[in-house]
């Protein structure tokens, strides 16, 4: 570690971060010759061990359908799947289970928001106050939203390549037009950290409804919703160490019950005739057809896999692991680094002078080093910066300095391959 890290130690109990890559199968293998480094988190975690059987248990022990039979299998599975319910709500401190939606991830919770909660309450001149740095995924659903409903979109500037919200103008963002603000808790691409319960705070204030993407931040970091203060909140899953296809939104109980179904099928009615239909109280009414229940009861492992370990211990290991990278690569020559320097998650973009993003990752590859190289569905975000694509490394529990330390040595070895290929002959 450099002498420049800023975070004090906030617990007695260490946890040997290199240890519990033990517990993640996947990590155990070489790529390319290579030991495999996994510095893609921010697009999908590894899964431990736990959760790996807890996702073939319920299929070997306790396959059957929910809230559907009497007999013993589907009791166990309903048992299980509503277990479930209840272990997100502690995990984000909900009042209640009734607050929790299982879905397929933050994607399919932010649409649900905006074909429900949207689609009722969003009419012409209203304005969805989005930020610069939005995720697509909460970006387009709420231009489909504004295409149906003449609402229209604004965004809270950011501050160039450090990569804050300009928060110094907020009240003058918030005008009486605003119904909602949705805004990342992390940036995927920046590694910002956002204030959340200030945000929902101030909008909370002036009456506007408040959508938080937890996508990247739900594993990382202590989630609690009553003291964020937020209306929505969604997640992903396999971002936290849980399946792909499984994902959680929490919404206000009060907000939920007001909201229309939005896919219609089995399980979501109370009563159907040929011509009208009835639905149940939330969540149910928002979960038709038959759900993802492994994939639900895999994410409640996931949930008390990363209590065990601890998740403010995994937030000051995220945060030393982005600061230490910072410091490592900003020493490489001619890199442009993204984001804030100081209070960053462990996600890092990067442009290697002019050494095009897809030849860093691919290289990198070569290596053993798993790395995204894209514009990490920002392409406004990009545009806003003047880019077209970054390299990125993000890192979870299982990351180490020692890795860090290995990433910079490929870099270097890849500006040195680049440098020599592209210097003039003699
Ligand atoms: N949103 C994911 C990422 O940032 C896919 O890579």
């Amino acid at each position: 570690m450099t002498a420049e890290m800023t975070l004090p130690p906030t617990n007695t109990r260490t946890i040997d971060w290199a240890a519990l890559r033990e517990d993640f199968p996947i990590l155990h293998q070489r790529v390319h010759g290579r030991p495999l480094l996994y510095l893609d988190n921010a697009a999908t975690t590894q899964k431990p061990r736990a959760v790996l059987d807890a996702l073939c248990g319920y299929y070997e022990r306790d396959n059957a359908n929910v809230h559907r039979g009497v007999h013993e299998l589907s009791n166990r599975a309903t048992a299980a799947y509503e277990g479930a319910r209840e272990r997100a709500a502690r995990f984000l401190n909900a009042r209640r289970s009734e607050e929790i939606i299982f879905t397929r991830g933050t994607t399919e919770g932010i649409n649900l928001v905006a074909n429900t909660w949207g689609a009722k309450h969003l009419q012409s001149g209203d304005v969805i106050l989005l930020t610069e740095m939005e995720h697509h995924s909460n970006i387009v659903p709420w231009q489909l939203l504004a295409g149906r409903t003449g609402a229209r979109l604004a965004f809270l500037p950011i501050t160039g390549d450090e990569g804050l919200l300009d928060l110094s103008r907020l009240d003058e963002w918030l005008t009486t037009d605003v119904k909602l603000l949705a805004f990342t808790h992390i940036s995927n691409t920046l590694g910002t950290i956002n204030p959340a319960a200030q945000l929902c705070s101030q909008a909370r204030q002036r009456g506007i409804v408040t959508l938080v993407d937890a996508a990247q931040s739900a594993g990382h970091r202590p989630l609690d919703v009553q003291a964020i203060g937020c209306d929505f909140l969604a997640l992903s899953g396999h971002k936290m160490c849980g399946p792909t296809g499984s994902g959680v939104l929490y919404g206000r109980i009060e907000r939920l019950a007001d909201m229309p179904p939005w896919h219609g099928g089995g399980d979501m009615i109370e009563s159907v005739d040929y011509h009208h239909s009835t639905w149940k109280q939330p969540p149910h009414k928002f979960e038709a057809g038959t759900p993802n229940i492994a994939g639900a009861i895999a994410l409640a492992a996931a949930m008390d896999y990363l209590d065990a370990v601890g998740r403010d211990k995994i937030a000051q290991h995220d945060e030393e692991l982005g600061a230490y990278a910072f410091e490592r690569l900003t020493a490489l020559k001619g890199l442009r680094l993204l984001g804030p320097r100081l209070g960053r998650a462990g996600v890092v973009s990067f442009m290697l002078g002019d050494i095009h993003a897809h030849d860093v990752v691919t290289f990198a590859d070569q290596a053993g080093i798993a790395l995204r190289g894209g514009h990490h569905c920002n392409q406004p975000l990009m545009k806003k910066l003047g880019l077209e694509s970054t390299s990125r490394a993000s890192f979870y529990l299982y990351n180490t300095t020692d890795e860090i330390d290995r990433l910079t040595e490929t870099l270097r070895e890849i500006q040195k391959y680049f440098t020599t290929a592209s210097a003039p002959s003699a």
